[in-house]
């Protein structure tokens, strides 16, 4: 069973880093995937430049998700709102060395969840974030348009 996982995903899954919560966190984004049950919450602390300086996350799921949400936060770091948003779910896979087909809607949570605290940071500042969409919480609706998206990414 552990052989179809990278030593990356098994290494973010047994040693997760930014397992928690920020307190008065600028943004904070909550998702689920209602198939598989699985629910993950992002919070970011995000400066007056706009740069995340800490990402922590709770996520009640399965080891893929532990370990996507665990990349994911540490992908997003020292970035701008706007790099943040190219931590795709792809992006998330690719910095885990893959991940198994059954287990790629795992990444989509991360990607969703990351969404998900930036649209509730850009609303309690007013602000908008070009290319940033309203997230939806539960992403099993969507799995499809998602699916194609990645597959439209491939060409690049
Ligand atoms: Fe659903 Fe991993 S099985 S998030």
């Amino acid at each position: 069973m552990a052989m179809q996982y990278s030593d990356a995903v098994m290494d973010h899954f047994t040693n997760p880093r930014n397992v928690g919560e920020i307190e008065d966190a600028s943004g904070c984004g909550t998702v689920g995937n209602a198939v598989c049950g699985d629910i993950m919450r992002i919070y970011l602390d995000i400066d007056d430049d706009g740069i995340i300086r800490d990402a922590k996350f709770k996520t009640f799921g399965c080891g893929a998700a532990i370990a996507t949400s665990s990349m994911a936060t540490e992908l997003v770091k020292g970035k701008t709102v706007q790099e943040a948003l190219e931590v795709t779910n792809k992006a998330v896979m690719e910095a885990l060395d893959g991940l198994p087909p059954v287990k790629v809607h795992c990444s989509l949570l991360a990607e969703e969840a990351i969404h998900a605290a930036l649209w509730d940071y850009a609303e309690k500042n007013g602000i908008k974030i070009e290319g940033l969409e309203k997230p939806v919480s539960d992403i099993s609706e969507h799995d499809h348009g998602h699916v194609e998206l990645v597959d439209s990414e491939e060409d690049l």
